[in-house]
């Protein structure tokens, strides 16, 4: 019987046979099956016998082929378990061939959902195969893939199905289209700060990345947060890339398993290597993965470890992460747009009033974890200065419903074909990259803020003061002057 193997977020096919002998009773495992995949042995005998059905008293050898394919996991638990009741002829053969598996056992034999089974039912699919069995939890899941799930509870429901006496309850229709609502929180309530909600609204519309920095309490976080409400939903097919990753760590809802929104990702500055680049057993992706085609907000970004922080340089550049399995590489696209948050110095003192009273050494080694190539890959960076008491107090500031509106139209004109550069901002740029100085990715990244800003405002050609406006947004001098 069939079933599939995920190496990075694709499916590779997977072979179960069983094969019963005379002998001595016994069960192995065969085919570089991990330490997961091995202990299916005990579920799967478990689960057979709480099913009322018969255990084989065999020499009892299942091969999972090809053998040079790692397995990992416990979701090939119901294709070994069903591979075994057709050796011992308690469900018929036939039934197996149009039909794939995946599922983790319970000892009860109820039957469990396992990450992935979205990239699996897409395995099953180009096989040509019409019909996955799966927990009842994937069902949605597999439907993505354009297969027929077959959900079931428990081992006996699946046994009953392959021999016919048992069709399950049809899913209630998935809505793909319905959009969910963004429970995130509204742009109104950030008072004042209209360079930080400007730069955020650009930062929208051209996907750039963004770095808030300034004295504590100035409204960073809040601010930061506020980024997913103003994004326009995923097209189609950036949903399936998002919900296939989603599926692989298990993540998504199962009443509504298309991701069509952009994912909003905000790791804790403590999280490991593997938790936020990707890797680990599987391996599986990390929270830049997880943040593919939306957010990754690193708040307190210089207290992320300096190795973890220039580990997202290369999916900053490329859009994906590679990472080492036992046997070659997975690869895990990772177009995500970094927004940080960061005080101007560790004491926080800096950029404010009250002025600051760090001594050379630390404010030197705190600027030592953010290397100047790292700050050159934020398009926007925004110094937010602390908000005037009338500020706080006013009333009347945009709602994210109404930045989403500018952001939505900006997008569609940067796709109808993006503003040229006009014949007066050439030279402004020419002349910045001179002074500023301004490196290749430098200039390269103020051209695109620059055709962000005109798409904005709905020109055809960048002005001066568009590339102006884009040139200010470059490091401030509170990020690097002493
Ligand atoms: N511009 C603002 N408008 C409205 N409320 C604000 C503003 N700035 C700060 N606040 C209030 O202060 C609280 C703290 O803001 P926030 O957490 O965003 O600060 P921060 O800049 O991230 O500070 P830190 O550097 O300490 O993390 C908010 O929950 C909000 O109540
Ligand atoms: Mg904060």
């Amino acid at each position: 019987m069939l079933t599939y193997a995920l190496v990075g977020l694709e499916p590779r096919r997977v072979e179960v046979e069983a094969h019963l002998q005379k002998g001595v009773p016994s069960f192995a495992i065969v085919g570089l099956a991990d330490r997961a995949c091995q202990e299916a042995k005990e579920r799967v005998r478990s689960g057979i016998v709480s099913a009322e059905l018969e255990w084989p008293l065999r020499r009892i050898t299942v091969n999972l082929a090809p053998a040079a394919l790692r397995k990992e996991g416990s979701g090939f638990d119901l294709t070994i378990a069903l591979a075994i009741l057709a050796a011992s002829h308690q469900v018929p053969f036939g039934s197996l061939r149009a039909h794939a598996a995946v599922g983790e056992l319970a000892l009860d034999g109820r039957v469990r959902p396992v990450g992935g089974a979205l990239v699996v039912a897409e395995g099953a699919r180009r096989a040509g195969i019409e019909f996955v069995l799966c927990a009842a939890e994937s069902a949605g899941e597999v439907a993505l893939a354009g297969v027929d799930p077959v959900p079931v509870h428990h081992l006996a429901e699946a046994v009953a199905y392959m021999r016919g006496d048992w069709l399950p309850a049809s899913p209630p229709p998935l809505s793909p289209t319905g959009r969910v609502p963004v429970t995130c929180p509204d742009l109104a309530e950030v008072k004042g700060q209209r360079r930080g909600r400007r730069a955020l609204e650009i930062a929208a519309a051209g996907r750039h990345n963004l770095l808030l920095a300034g004295p504590p309490g100035t409204g960073k976080t809040m601010l930061a947060r506020r980024l997913p409400g103003i994004l326009p939903p995923l097209a189609r097919e950036e949903a399936l890339e998002v919900t296939r990753i989603h599926s692989v760590v298990g993540l998504l809802p199962s009443g509504q398993p298309l991701v069509a929104e952009p994912p909003f990702r905000a790791p804790h500055h403590s999280s490991s290597m593997p938790a936020i680049v990707g890797g680990g057993s599987g391996p599986s992706p990390g929270e830049a993965s997880l943040a593919h085609c939306g957010v990754l907000l690193l708040d307190e970004f210089p207290e992320f470890q300096r190795p973890v922080l220039e580990a997202l340089r290369q999916p900053l550049e490329d859009g994906v992460v590679s990472v080492a399995r036992a046997n070659g590489r997975a690869v895990f696209p990772a177009r995500f747009q970094l927004v940080a948050t960061m005080n101007l110095c560790p004491c926080g003192g800096r950029g404010d009033a009250a002025g600051c009273s760090c001594s050379a050494a630390r404010l030197a080694h705190f600027r030592e974890k953010l290397s100047r190539a790292l700050l050159d890959r934020f398009d926007l960076v925004v110094a937010m200065p602390r908000p005037r008491a009338v500020e706080l107090d006013g009333s009347g500031e945009e709602t994210s419903a109404l930045v989403r509106e500018r952001v939505q139209a900006a997008r569609v004109r940067l796709e109808a074909g993006p503003p040229r550069m006009g014949s007066e901002a050439r030279p402004l740029l020419t002349e910045a990259v001179e002074k500023l100085p301004l490196s290749g990715r430098g200039r390269a990244r103020v051209a695109r803020v620059a055709r962000t800003i005109a798409a904005l405002a709905g020109t055809e050609e960048i002005a001066r003061e568009h590339l102006a406006e884009a040139l200010s947004y470059r490091i401030p001098p509170e990020l690097t002057s002493t």
